[in-house]
């Protein structure tokens, strides 16, 4: 009998690692499947889920720059997909409706959890509004933080989110603002913006990074981030980089779809030794 086969959807697609952390699962946890990488023409994403579905796939990782165009491409959104507006995992049940799920939100949350940071009453600074960053704002608001203030460079598309998550805040003070604003240290920052791509930082006051700040980079690179280093320059102690979430939310994918949830701890380290 042939493996299960998946595959992560992108343009461009090369450089992805989905293929290498699910392989690493699929061996760690004796499953039998294939995982590889497809890139779809930029106008034809459809054909291509549709494509691989009808060939007896089982299931899909999507990124950059089809994460939208999977969520409108779905029958049915789960709930944490139906708010993020996005999806990173499509799969397909008994019947064959097609599910759509986003596990990006709770990667970073997991990752978080497995540096030990606390989210309950932590004041949380968001820097970005984009699409990165309104997949995690309600695995966020589910920990309870005191705070979580979104900025932006558009403040228009910070005030946004803030609306439309206003109903997951119970007790959390949920604010926009741009990126100046911000003057005090946070528990703990989150870098959302892709300004990186660019060779850019966000404008942000060293005066939000004070002793015992957790700075996180949602993005991730061999070296320290550009963001990250910025931080560790105005004394930040505790940075991370994304490598963590992006393992953890191909977890949270493979469990969806295998039932079985993979230890984390050795892939991620495998990675960062690559
Ligand atoms: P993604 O899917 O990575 O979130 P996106 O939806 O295009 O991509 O969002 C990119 C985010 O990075 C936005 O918050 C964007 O700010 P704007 O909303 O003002 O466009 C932010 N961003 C991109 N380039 C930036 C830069 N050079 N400086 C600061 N912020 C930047």
């Amino acid at each position: 009998m042939n493996n299960d086969l998946y595959a992560v959807v992108g343009h461009p697609i090369s450089h992805s690692k989905s293929p290498r952390i699910h392989s690493l699962f699929a061996s760690q946890t004796g499953e039998a499947l294939e995982y590889t990488a497809i890139q779809a023409p930029l106008d034809d994403f459809a054909g291509t889920v549709h494509g691989f579905f009808a060939r007896g796939g089982k299931g899909l990782n999507i990124t950059v720059p089809f994460k939208e165009q999977a969520w409108d491409l779905a029958d049915r959104r789960t709930d944490r997909a139906a708010k993020a507006g996005a999806s990173n995992t499509l799969y397909r049940d008994a019947d064959g409706t097609l599910i759509a799920d986003n596990t990006d939100g709770h990667g970073l949350v997991q990752d978080l959890d497995n540096h030990g940071v606390t989210l309950a009453n932590a004041r949380i600074l968001v820097l970005g509004a984009g699409g990165a960053v309104r997949g995690v704002i309600a695995p966020l608001l589910a920990r309870h933080p005191a705070s979580l203030t979104i900025a932006n460079r558009t403040l228009a598309k910070a005030e946004a989110l803030v609306q439309l998550f206003t109903p997951d805040a119970q007790g959390t003070e949920l604010n926009a603002c741009g990126f100046e604003q911000p003057d005090r240290p946070f528990d703990l920052i989150i870098n959302g913006t892709s300004a990186s791509l660019q060779g850019d930082l966000p404008p942000v006051s060293a005066n939000v990074i004070g002793a015992d700040t957790v700075v996180y980079d949602m993005m991730y690179s061999l070296q320290t981030t550009t963001f990250n280093q910025w931080a560790l320059d105005r004394g930040a102690r505790h940075v991370f980089d994304g490598l963590g979430m992006l393992v953890e939310q191909a977890a949270e994918s493979f469990r969806i779809w295998r039932g079985v949830r993979p230890e984390t701890a050795p892939v991620i380290e495998e990675l960062r030794n690559d």
